[in-house]
């Protein structure tokens, strides 16, 4: 089987039966350089649900399309909606799916995207009993996570962060150490985790509930899947959430989480100005 971290592909890459990953070319917000990956889950119906979905182009859709029909696209957390609106006009059937809090965003009514349903805690008819989500929120932040029960697969967005070091520019290297997003036991970028903090017995029990999946592997948006361990790196990368720790030694809190924020959060934003200013 070819290895899921074919790193910028740009076209689906089989991980596991009905999982594949597309690692598209990294977005650039305010400088820094930022790998992305969506999944590609097929479901039982044979229909396609993409999590995350990454820069369309023709091309990627076609090979996307071989697998199966884009029926679900899910925009999996408040940052992760960017590309989603070309999905969706290139894929008119297809449903789109937001973590809770996003249709409301006036960025993303300013971008056009339209988001049909909200996603929940729990998995909506579609894809029950094939995958388990767990909603993790706190104030502005929403994410949906997802397990994948075929391959006992955990996706998630910004909950992991896991950049190899090798693979981005000095200064964005940097900026990921100090917010604590580098493999091999990359965390959410300390700004999330400062706020998931203020949720934190309503976090914590989502945690406890992800690290009770043990799943057998995690992909993440940004960074380099756990394939081994993946039980024990989940457990590691939430003990923050959980209470058996506090931020690594080290961290700036101030400084790299001002950063991470627009890093992360930025991301959306800075594409949607980039395409208002193109119209
Ligand atoms: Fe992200």
């Amino acid at each position: 089987m070819p290895d899921p971290t074919d790193h910028f592909s740009d076209r689906p890459v089989p991980v596991d039966d009905g999982l594949w990953s597309v690692d598209a070319a990294p977005i650039h917000p305010l400088g820094l350089t930022l790998p992305v990956r969506m999944s590609v889950v097929r479901l039982a119906d044979g229909g396609l649900l993409l999590y995350s979905p990454t820069q369309h182009s023709p091309t990627l859709q076609r090979a996307v399309e071989e697998i199966g029909p884009v029926r679900h696209l899910v925009a999996p957390n408040v940052a992760h909606w960017m590309f989603v609106r070309d999905w969706q006009r290139a894929c008119p059937d297809a449903v789109t799916w937001g973590a809770p809090g996003l249709s409301r965003r006036a960025q993303v009514r300013a971008a056009g995207l339209r988001i049909d349903a909200d996603l929940g805690d729990t998995a909506p008819p579609p894809w029950r009993g094939e995958i388990d989500q767990v909603l993790v929120t706190s104030g502005p932040f929403a994410e949906v996570a997802m397990f994948h029960r075929a391959s006992r697969t955990l996706l998630v967005a910004d909950l992991v962060v896991n950049v190899e070091p090798g693979e981005v520019p000095p200064v964005t290297r940097g900026v990921m150490e100090a917010a604590g997003m580098l493999a091999p036991d990359g965390r959410a970028p300390v700004h999330l985790r400062m706020l998931l903090k203020l949720n934190g017995r309503a976090v914590g029990e989502a945690a406890e509930r992800l690290i009770a999946l043990e799943p057998r592997r995690i992909v993440m948006c940004h960074g380099h899947p756990h394939e081994h361990d993946a039980a024990d790196k989940l457990g590691g990368a939430l003990d923050w959430f959980v209470g058996r720790s506090g931020p690594k030694p080290g961290v700036s809190p101030v400084a790299a989480g001002a950063v991470a924020a627009g890093l992360l959060i930025g991301a959306g934003l800075a594409v949607a100005r980039g395409r208002a200013a193109r119209r």
